[in-house]
C-alpha cells in the first residue's frame, strides 16, 4: 500500500505525518499554543509566520519515526481549508511544490472531513454514520455514507462550541486555550449549583452556544468559578449529546463518530457513549491523541480521496471557507 505524507496548518498545530492507509506510521506534532497564550488566542499573522518556521523540521522528524525517506512517500495530502488563510496557504504551497519537485500526486482534504478520519485511524473505516465535529472552529453533525459522501444534518447558529468553552474560561481566568483547564475546574464544582438554561433550536439538529455562553458569564462572580464551570460544561455538553443522539436515531444508523478538539473531553465522551448505548448505538470517539489538529487524519482523509476521485491539479488553492 502507499504511503502517505500528511500536512495540517490551518490553525495553531504544524503538523506532519507518514500513514498508510488509516494505520499511523508516526505523527509529528508542533503547537503554537504556548506562544499565542501571552494574547489570549490565536494571532493569525504570528501563526502563519510560525509555520514557515516549523514545517520542514515536522516533515523530517515524521519521515524520521515512521523510518522511511521522502522516495518511499506515494501521495501528499494537505489541509486546503477551512481554516486561517494565511496558514493554509504555508501549508498547501509548500505540499504542491513537494509533490511537484518530487512527481508525487498531491490532494487537497478539508480540515473538517479530516476529523472525520481521526475516528477510523488505526481502524478500518465503516458506513454510515453519523459525525459529531466539535471543535474550537465549527460544531456540526453530519450523516455519512462512504468516502466523500457527507451530507449535513445540522450546524451552529452562531459560536463553535469549543470557542464558547474557551471564552467562558476566559472569563474565570482560565487562559487559553480554555476547554481543558475548564474541564479540570469542573471537577470540583457543582452542576446544581449553577444550572443554565437548555437551548432550543427551529432545525432540531442545529446547535446554539452564544445564549448560553452569555447566561454563564452572568453568574460569574455570583457562582463560584468551579460552579460555573460545571454548569456550562454539562449545558454544553446535554446539547451536544442529545443532538447527535437524536441525528443518529433519525438517520437510523447504529454509529456515531465523535471528533474534533472538544471530543477530548471527558464528561462529553462519557455522556454520549452512555447515552448512544441505551439507544443500542455505537460511538467511535477520536482516541484523545487524535482529538486535537493533526496530519495524521488529513493524510487518512487525503488516501481514501485520492483513491476514489484521483490527485488534484497543481492549481489546487487555499480556501479559508471551505465547506464539506
Ligand atoms: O480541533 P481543534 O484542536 O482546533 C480547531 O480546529 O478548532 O479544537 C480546539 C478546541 C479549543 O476550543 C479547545 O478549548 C477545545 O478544542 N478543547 C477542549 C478540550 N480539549 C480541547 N474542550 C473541552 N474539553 C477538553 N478537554
Ligand atoms: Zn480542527
Amino acid at each position: 500500500m502507499t504511503l502517505t505524507l500528511g500536512i495540517e496548518t490551518s490553525c495553531d498545530e504544524t503538523s506532519a505525518a507518514v500513514v498508510e492507509g488509516s494505520r499511523v506510521c508516526s505523527l509529528i506534532v508542533a503547537s503554537q499554543a504556548r506562544l499565542h497564550a501571552h494574547w489570549g488566542g490565536v494571532v493569525p499573522e504570528v501563526a502563519s509566520r510560525q509555520h514557515l518556521e516549523a514545517l520542514v523540521p515536522c516533515v523530517e522528524a515524521a519521515l524520521g519515526e515512521a523510518g522511511v525517506h521522502m522516495r518511499d512517500i506515494g501521495l501528499v495530502a494537505v489541509t486546503s481549508g477551512p481554516g486561517l488563510i494565511g496558514s493554509l496557504m504555508v501549508g498547501v504551497s509548500f505540499a504542491k511544490a513537494l509533490a511537484f519537485a518530487r512527481g508525487l500526486p498531491c490532494v487537497g482534504v478539508n480540515h473538517l472531513v479530516g476529523h472525520l478520519y481521526s475516528a477510523f485511524l488505526d481502524r478500518d473505516p465503516v458506513f454510515p454514520l453519523v459525525c459529531l465535529v466539535v471543535s474550537g472552529g465549527h460544531t456540526e453533525l453530519w450523516r455519512v455514507d462512504g468516502h466523500g459522501a457527507v451530507q449535513v444534518l445540522g450546524r451552529t447558529l452562531d459560536d463553535a462550541a469549543g470557542e464558547a468553552l474557551d471564552k467562558v474560561a476566559r472569563a474565570l481566568g482560565l487562559g487559553y486555550p480554555g476547554g481543558p483547564a475548564l474541564e479540570h475546574l469542573a471537577t470540583t464544582g457543582a452542576e446544581r449549583r449553577c444550572p443554565l438554561p437548555r437551548v432550543r433550536t427551529s432545525n432540531p439538529l442545529d446547535f446554539s452556544f452564544s445564549g448560553l455562553k452569555t447566561a454563564a458569564l452572568e453568574r460569574v462572580g455570583q457562582a463560584t468559578a468551579a460552579d460555573v464551570a460545571a454548569g456550562f460544561q454539562a449545558a454544553v455538553v446535554d446539547q451536544l449529546v442529545r443532538r447527535a443522539v437524536a441525528a443518529a436515531r433519525s438517520e437510523g444508523v447504529e454509529r456515531i463518530a465523535l471528533v474534533g478538539g472538544v471530543a477530548a473531553n471527558g464528561p462529553l465522551r462519557t455522556a454520549l457513549a452512555a447515552a448512544a448505548r441505551s439507544h443500542g448505538i455505537e460511538v467511535w470517539a477520536a482516541a484523545a491523541r487524535y482529538t486535537g489538529d493533526n496530519a495524521a487524519m488529513i493524510a487518512a482523509a487525503g488516501t481514501f480521496a485520492h483513491a476514489a476521485h484521483g490527485a488534484d491539479p497543481l492549481t489546487l488553492m487555499a480556501d479559508a471557507l471551505a465547506r464539506p
